[in-house]
């Protein structure tokens, strides 16, 4: 693309240059080319034409070949050899006829060849040619060049619209991600606020009740003692002196024998409902620590117990057969280093799942005169051999299809009717569980048996290092809990 750009379209009366050692010849043929209107110069050596095609380079060159000192061929292959002289069309004039001189013409470059003694017209005509030849050569150059200049313009329009696309595409991918983040903050927000209110109902309960009970069951045993005390003073009255019939009448309508009997017995029992209250307030206390933002060691059991005494009401009692059955296989744990509000989270969404999950499952049994089979959930803990906890809660409920057990933590995956679930209880669960925690929760489900999830996460927060968040972390071996 470096040629020259000797000639415009101008006209195809071109600057012509001969070179010829004989005076009569150039004479002659500039005569001819002059009256043709060509702008002609001429040249007597080949040093000469060398010189003269340097100063300003012709459209055209006539070239004699045998010339002393310098002959044409060798103009020629200097002039080829430049690169701004190289395009310059060459037409040889010469006697030599021989076919080996014209090819070797050609072959160095030659765009003509010319035998003298020439025909005026023939030299005219291949003049002319040439000149019209190297005219659509130029022409072809300049549209090439053009061509060049817009395919780089586009290619550089289009390099910009790349990457102003990829840039869109970026920016849409982080505001989606954003939004997402957003959302999900926002529903954490719902889900931590709900959770934060029944914490802090059970803690007002928790609170109410606290004082008449403490009331109650320091009065219990002063009580327990008076009793005692009168009783033991009545029996001292009666073997001391005969009853007299007035007071008999009395002692038989109050049935004194079997009050001084029941007496002790219904303190008693009085005093173990006290102790099972004050039992359920400790465990309402545990529970509502929920809003504790601080990592706390703490026994594990203490929290699952009271979420379970939170969703008593759904649990079978010993008193009753209705109700899901709770099974515990409490390992021996050490205090375990935690957020233990944030944990009885995850315990309650699991377990809730579970009951939900059971209960769905046989008010359909019902519903098709089947009769319910006996919900069963069991936790168990232990330790492994990693020194992490590992709390698994196994129900035997219907167990989850494939297509739900693959999004179970999406954000808002629910199964359950509009106003029943927002889709959150396993989502929020796993990041308290990897993110806060440092540990897994992974699940496995078989339809119609039911389904597990394992929690594990370090004893240690602060010393523990990350570990990977598999999302349904089946793949990890020997986390299955202990034989009950
Ligand atoms: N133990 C289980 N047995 C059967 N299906 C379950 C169990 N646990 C979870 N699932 C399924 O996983 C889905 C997602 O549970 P997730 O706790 O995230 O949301 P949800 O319970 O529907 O709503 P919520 O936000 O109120 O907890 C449930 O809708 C249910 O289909
Ligand atoms: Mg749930």
């Amino acid at each position: 693309m470096s040629q020259p750009d000797v000639m415009d379209d101008r006209s195809l009366n071109g600057n012509i240059l001969i070179v010829d050692d004989k005076a009569d010849n150039l004479r002659l043929l500039s005569r001819m080319l002059g009256q043709r209107g060509y702008e002609v110069r001429s040249a007597i050596s080949g040093s000469a034409a060398l010189m003269a095609v340097r100063a300003l380079p012709p459209d055209l060159i006539l070239l004699d070949i045998n010339m002393p000192a310098m002959n044409g061929y060798q103009v020629c292959e200097e002039l080829k050899a430049c690169e701004q002289t190289g395009a310059i069309p060459i037409i040889f004039l010469s006697a030599l006829s021989d076919t080996a001189d014209k090819v070797k013409a050609f072959r160095i470059g030659g765009a003509d060849y010319i035998t003298k003694p020439f025909q005026v017209e023939e030299v005219l005509a291949r003049v002319e040619n040439q000149l019209t030849l190297r005219q659509m050569q130029l022409k072809l150059q300049r549209s090439n060049q053009k061509l060049m200049q817009e395919v780089q313009q586009r290619k550089r329009a289009q390099d910009i619209l790349q990457d102003s696309e990829a840039a869109l595409r970026q920016r849409t991918q982080e505001m989606e991600a954003a939004l997402e983040e957003l959302r999900l903050t926002q529903m954490q927000l719902v889900q931590s606020e709900k959770m934060s209110s029944l914490g802090q109902l059970v803690a007002g309960v928790a609170h109410e009740i606290n004082n008449p009970i403490n009331f109650i069951h320091g009065n219990l045993r002063p009580a327990r003692d008076y009793a005692e005390h009168l009783l033991m003073l009545i029996q001292a009255y009666q073997k001391s002196a005969p009853t007299p019939p007035e007071l008999q009448a009395q002692m038989d309508s109050i049935d004194l024998d079997f009050v001084k009997q029941d007496l002790p017995q219904l303190l008693e029992s009085m005093q173990v409902g006290i102790d099972r209250i004050m039992g359920i307030i400790r465990s309402l206390r545990t529970f509502s620590r929920l809003d504790e933002a601080d990592i706390k060691t703490v026994d594990l059991h203490d929290g699952l117990d009271s979420t379970l005494m939170i969703l008593s009401n759904r649990l079978k009692q010993e008193d009753n057969s209705d109700g899901v059955e709770i099974v515990k296989c409490y390992g021996d744990l050490p205090r375990v280093e935690c957020y233990p509000g944030q944990l009885n989270q995850v315990f309650m969404n699991i377990l809730t799942n579970a009951l939900d999950a059971i209960e769905d499952e046989n008010s359909q049994r019902l519903a098709q005169g089947r009769s319910p089979q006996l919900g069963q959930i069991t936790i168990s803990t232990r330790i492994t051999e990693a020194q992490t906890v590992q709390i698994s809660i196994l129900d035997n409920g219907p167990g989850m299809p494939d297509s739900v057990q693959q999004r179970l933590f999406d954000p808002f995956f629910t199964t359950k009717p509009i106003g029943r679930g927002t889709g959150l209880g396993m989502s929020i669960s796993y990041r308290i569980i990897t993110e806060r925690h440092r540990g897994t929760l992974s699940c496995t489900s078989t339809l119609g048996q039911g389904t597990e999830f394992v929690i594990t996460i370090p004893l240690q927060q602060s010393q523990s290092q990350p570990q990977s968040l598999t999302m349904h972390g089946r793949e990890e071996a020997g986390l299955s809990p202990e034989p009950c």
